[in-house]
């Protein structure tokens, strides 16, 4: 497998995404159910191509696949907060982790937020998806803030937590 290149979503990627997000839920980081058919286009008005990102590799003997994909938006339309992005969907296929898909795509998200005049880039994260936690303070971002048992699944009570990543101390 190649290294991911990072690119913009355009609309012609909505299936592949459709297929990526339904293939990769699981109850470690989703809060809603398990997508069912007939699944909804990826992209609505709430949902735009500009604020995703997807990272395609190569295969040796095979056309590029499309392997994760983040999501960098912001989180209110407040102008006060228009200094603010929050990544609000990440994912990787199986048979891609462990080789710096998802690193690849942090970083080029928070890229994209200071390209466009961001300072900070938060996120929530389940307190028990110890990958995605391992990850984001692996690439800066600190806890800023935990909702106890915010979560009920199953019977079991998940934490929420607030992480925040500057773009003011960094060249990146
Ligand atoms: C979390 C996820 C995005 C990681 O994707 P990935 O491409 O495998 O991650 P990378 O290969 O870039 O790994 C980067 C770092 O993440 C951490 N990490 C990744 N997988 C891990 C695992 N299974 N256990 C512990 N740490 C892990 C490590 O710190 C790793 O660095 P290292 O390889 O130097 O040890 C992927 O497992 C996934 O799609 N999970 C389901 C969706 C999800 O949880 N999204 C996050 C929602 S907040």
């Amino acid at each position: 497998m190649s290294a991911p290149q990072i690119r913009p979503a355009t609309l012609q990627d909505d299936e592949a995404l459709t297929e990526l997000d339904r293939s990769t839920w699981s109850p470690l980081h989703a809060v809603t159910p398990e997508p069912q058919p007939p699944f909804p286009p990826f992209f609505d008005s709430g949902h735009v191509p500009e604020d995703y990102l997807v990272a395609e590799v190569g295969i040796e003997g095979a056309e590029d696949r499309m392997a994760g994909y983040i999501r960098v938006a912001r989180p209110s339309p407040h102008a006060t907060q228009a200094h603010v992005r929050q990544i609000q969907g990440l994912a990787v296929y199986e048979w891609a982790r462990g080789r710096g898909v998802a690193r690849a795509l942090l970083r080029a998200a928070a890229v994209h937020a200071r390209n466009q005049g961001a300072r900070r880039l938060t996120l929530r994260v389940l307190g028990h998806n110890t990958a995605a936690r391992s990850l984001y303070e692996s690439e800066g971002f600190a806890v800023e803030g935990i909702m106890p048992e915010e979560f009920c699944r199953d019977g079991q009570y998940i934490d929420d937590v607030f992480m925040a990543l500057s773009l003011t101390d960094r060249t990146g």
